[in-house]
């Protein structure tokens, strides 16, 4: 599996064919579109406030001097997914963020992307993520729980996690295989 350009074409059983991809500056339209589709819920869990503008969000998204991947699902056209993955204070430590479509929510999608930058994170050295989650964030919570997950601190209205990605190998690859998303 590449972690650039087509990373995988899925057949999704609900959601039928689903492009995977890293974006490029054409794609600006497209994440600014599905930005300003979420709502305040989703936005209010992925970025912890409201959201006055895109354009910088999507600057950021599109390859920011801390921005080490990104990369969305398509669908019929359209971004319905998207994850990134920053950099951090420390070289092998990333902070991976994740966003689905609110209709789309709760079908496999936020967890695959999770997987995939926990993949292409490992390929580069990055042996841990830390993540800030709000502490109602169930579906975060499972995925977390997949990546041998321990609590850093706690700010009572957000707790910070950090996930020794080095130590899951399998069950990221099994995730990923499940997709039928293997490496070479
Ligand atoms: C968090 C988010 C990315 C998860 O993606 P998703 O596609 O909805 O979730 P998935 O379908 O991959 O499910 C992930 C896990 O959560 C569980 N889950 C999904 N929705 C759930 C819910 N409402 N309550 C409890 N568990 C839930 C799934 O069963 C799955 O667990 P399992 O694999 O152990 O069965 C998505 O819901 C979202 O965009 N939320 C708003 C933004 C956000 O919170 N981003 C994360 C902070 S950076």
């Amino acid at each position: 599996m590449e972690c650039h350009g087509l990373i995988a074409t899925i057949e999704h059983p609900e959601l039928g064919k689903l492009r995977v991809r890293t974006p490029t500056p054409y794609d600006k339209p497209l994440i600014e579109r599905f930005l300003k589709r979420l709502s305040e819920e989703t936005v209010f869990h992925r970025f912890f406030r409201r959201l006055r503008g895109t354009g910088e969000i999507v600057e950021k998204m599109l390859g920011g001097k801390d921005t080490l991947l990104c990369i969305i699902v398509e669908r019929n056209g359209e971004v319905v997914a998207c994850g990134e993955l920053y950099k951090t204070t420390w070289p092998d430590v990333a902070e991976p963020a994740v966003t689905v479509l609110d209709d789309l929510q709760g079908k496999g999608l936020g967890k695959l992307l999770v997987m995939l930058m926990a993949h292409c994170a490992l390929k580069r050295g990055i042996r841990r993520f830390r993540a800030y989650v709000l502490p109602d964030n169930k579906p975060v919570m499972r995925i977390m729980a997949k990546l041998k997950p321990a609590l850093i601190e706690d700010y009572g209205d957000v707790l910070l996690y950090e996930m020794k990605i080095d130590q899951a190998q399998s069950e990221i690859n099994s995730i990923l295989d499940s997709w039928n998303i293997k490496d070479p």
